[in-house]
C-alpha cells in the first residue's frame, strides 16, 4: 500500500557522534544475539550487560520476552509480526546506538532476511550479528521455559525450530557454542569482541581528556 507524502523533516542538533563518544568513553554498537529459544541469549545478554556495566559502560539489553509486553504487545509470531517484532528492536536499537550505548538485544530473530533488515536499520558497521549456536535437542532438552514440550504436543503452534523456521547466520561477526561452553566463557567471547571494536584503551582515554 502506498502512503501518502507526510512531509516530514529530519532536525539535527550540534551534538556529534564523537561527543558522545567521548562522554561515555567507548563506541556504540549493537551486539545481535540469535538463536533458538533455549540456546541462552537472554542468559547470556544480562550477563554481559552486567559485566559492561561494572567496567562503567552504558549498555541496555532489549530482549524479546520483555519487549513483547510493550513495544511489540500487540505481535505474535507469524513471519510478518515477527519481522515487525525485529524492524522495531532494531529502530530502537538504532535510536540507543545514536544516544551513544551499547545495545545488547536478544531475539530469536529466525530469518536471514529480517536479520539484513536489522543490519540496514542499525547500520553495518555498529552491528554485531552473534549466533549463539546450539543444537535444537540440546534446546529442548533444557526447555528452560517448558515450551518445547506444549510445542510437541501442539499446545503452542509456530514454535522455532519445532513447528516454525530457524535460518542459522551464514557470516555472523560472531558465532559463540552456547552448546557446549559454559555461560560464563560465552560472554568471555563476546566481550573480548566488543572490547575490541567498542571500549577505548586506557591511552585513548588518556588522550581524549587531554583533548577536552
Ligand atoms: S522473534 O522470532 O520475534 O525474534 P522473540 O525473541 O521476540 O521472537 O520472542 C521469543 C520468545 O517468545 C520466546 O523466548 C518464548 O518465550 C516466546 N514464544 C511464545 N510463542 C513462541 C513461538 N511460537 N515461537 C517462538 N517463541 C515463542
Amino acid at each position: 500500500m502506498k502512503r501518502p507524502p507526510n512531509f516530514l523533516q529530519r532536525f539535527h542538533g550540534t551534538i556529534a557522534g564523537q561527543d558522545r563518544t567521548r562522554m561515555f568513553r567507548q563506541r556504540p554498537a549493537t551486539v545481535w544475539l540469535t538463536g533458538l529459544s533455549g540456546a541462552g541469549k537472554s542468559t547470556i545478554a544480562f550477563a554481559l550487560e552486567e559485566q559492561l556495566i561494572a567496567l562503567g559502560h552504558a549498555c541496555y539489553v532489549l530482549d524479546g520476552d520483555n519487549v513483547r509486553h510493550g513495544l511489540a504487545s500487540d505481535l505474535g509470531f507469524t513471519p510478518k509480526d515477527r519481522r515487525e517484532n525485529i524492524r522495531r528492536v532494531a529502530h530502537v536499537a538504532q535510536l540507543m546506538n545514536d544516544a551513544g550505548l551499547i545495545v545488547i538485544t536478544a531475539l530469536i530473530s529466525p530469518m536471514c532476511e529480517d536479520r539484513a533488515m536489522a543490519r540496514e536499520i542499525i547500520g553495518p558497521d555498529k552491528f554485531i550479528e552473534t549466533f549463539l549456536s546450539a543444537p535444537l535437542a540440546t534446546c529442548a532438552s533444557r526447555d528452560p521455559k517448558g515450551l518445547y514440550a506444549k510445542a510437541r504436543t501442539g499446545e503452542i503452534g509456530s514454535f522455532t525450530g519445532v513447528s516454525a523456521p530457524y535460518e542459522a547466520p551464514i557470516d555472523p561477526e560472531l558465532r559463540v557454542d552456547t552448546g557446549t561452553l559454559t555461560s560464563a566463557e560465552c560472554v568471555a567471547q563476546i566481550f573480548g569482541y566488543v572490547r575490541e571494536k567498542c571500549l577505548q584503551t586506557a591511552a585513548q582515554r588518556t588522550a581524549h581528556s587531554t583533548e577536552a
